[in-house]
């Protein structure tokens, strides 16, 4: 359907071609869970559910937005950017704008269609998708001559400071450095990066939607980052060179832990062994290991679940329901991992199931979530996609009808 679809309605809507068409992917994250803004390591990737944008110029100041999937649009002047309390959708695209006029920079008239199939509230990071591919569209028509890098941040900073969420930076980066059948891990320290190829004939990646929106998500997310930086606070005292959890070591970790409150030392806890799962990780990873990948995977669930308390009892239940697959499916190790993505409170579990099991796992999980729950499943395989990316369209598709 995509991008016919955003380039049939830009040209109905504003009798004329788009100059540009830009594809942004939703990501997802096969471990390293809220690790990024406490300076460690994520293991994201772009996947093939994204955000289509059509654009184009305008003679006046005016911006002029449509968004396809919610059949609804908004015009503004571009001198007169503000946040919009009930089209909320605009904001992560007046944000890119609003922080490039921070820069100093001057931005034009606009006319812009969007939409796309990554699920919204899933977890997937379909905001971080329109605010990247907000950024890498206005510096390919305004030749800013921003490189990748400075695309993710200005991305992310449009997130903090206009929509008000405090995210790290993973799902920007993610949707912009994505890279086919790999999966990429991202020091957030020191934002040095490294692919990881994630192809296997074996196994495959598979999200089952809890359909639980993370409306939660944005105060409870910022508790979190609270809580964390309360901790690296009291730390500090005796640990005066440390900035972020990464800098602590478990073993400094474990000399501290009597001095932090119990909840705070819970956070603190499972970020430290978190990161250091993302490592351990990767070594599995570079010598094809996917049955400890696997387990590390459910480990970072049950930290999740008890000791950072993100999830939810639905999120819970996929991920137990996989390990009743494994014991009752025919298939050897069926599904090596599952856990909860993202930031939480909702969304998608991500599973690593093999191939032959496919069809018996998704049988087996529908039915168990509906008769839990008394509702559909939603599930997607996901297959991992090259990142943001000017989509050069073949003439026949610009013929005017
Ligand atoms: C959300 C945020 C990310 C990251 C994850 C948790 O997706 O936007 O920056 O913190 O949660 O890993």
């Amino acid at each position: 359907m995509y991008p016919q679809t955003v380039i049939e309605h830009y040209q109905t809507i504003f009798g004329e071609e788009p100059t540009i068409v830009v594809r942004a992917p939703g990501r997802i994250n096969l471990i390293g869970e809220h690790t990024d803004y406490n300076g460690g390591y994520v293991l994201p990737a772009a996947i093939d559910k994204a955000i289509w944008f059509a654009a184009g110029p305008r003679q006046d100041t005016r911006l002029s937005f449509f968004a396809l999937d919610l059949a609804d649009n908004i015009e503004v002047d571009l001198h007169q950017i503000r946040q919009q309390a009930h089209k909320t959708w605009a904001n992560y695209l007046l944000g890119v704008i609003s922080e490039l006029h921070k820069d100093g920079l001057k931005t034009e008239g606009l006319n812009l269609v969007f939409g796309g199939d990554v699920p919204l509230g899933a977890g997937l990071s379909s905001s971080a998708a329109v605010e990247s591919g907000m950024g890498h569209l206005l510096n390919e028509m305004l030749h800013i001559g921003f490189s990748k890098m400075d695309i993710v941040q200005l991305a992310q900073r449009a997130e903090n400071n206009f929509v008000g969420m405090q995210c790290g930076i993973m799902d920007m980066f993610a949707s912009v450095m994505g890279k086919k059948k790999h999966v990429v891990r991202l020091d957030c320290r020191s934002l040095e990066y490294e692919y990881f190829p994630f192809e296997t004939n074996e196994y495959t990646i598979v999200l089952c939607n809890s359909g639980v929106k993370h409306a939660l998500v944005d105060s409870e997310y910022n508790v979190r980052r609270q809580e964390a930086e309360q901790g690296v606070a009291i730390m500090k005292e005796q640990l005066p060179g440390i900035k972020t959890l990464r800098d602590v070591s478990p073993e400094q970790f474990e000399q501290q832990a009597h001095r932090l409150p119990e909840v705070v030392y819970r956070r603190c806890k499972y970020v430290i062994q978190e990161i250091r799962r993302v490592e351990v990780a990767c070594e599995a990873l570079k010598s094809g290991d996917l049955v400890t990948f696997g387990q590390l995977m459910y480990q970072t669930h049950e930290g999740l679940q008890h000791d950072y308390e993100v999830s939810c009892p639905e999120l819970d239940f996929l991920v137990d329901c996989t390990r009743e697959f494994n014991r009752v499916s025919s298939v050897p190790q069926a599904v090596l991992g599952s856990r909860m993505m993202g930031g939480g409170f909702g969304g998608c579990s991500i599973n690593l199931v093999r191939k032959t099991a496919l069809s018996g796992f998704l049988t087996y999980m529908k039915a168990a979530f509906e008769a839990n729950w008394n509702r559909e499943l939603v599930c997607h395989e996901v297959n991992l996609t090259d990142g943001v990316a000017t989509v050069h369209i073949t003439e026949p598709i610009l013929q005017p009808k």
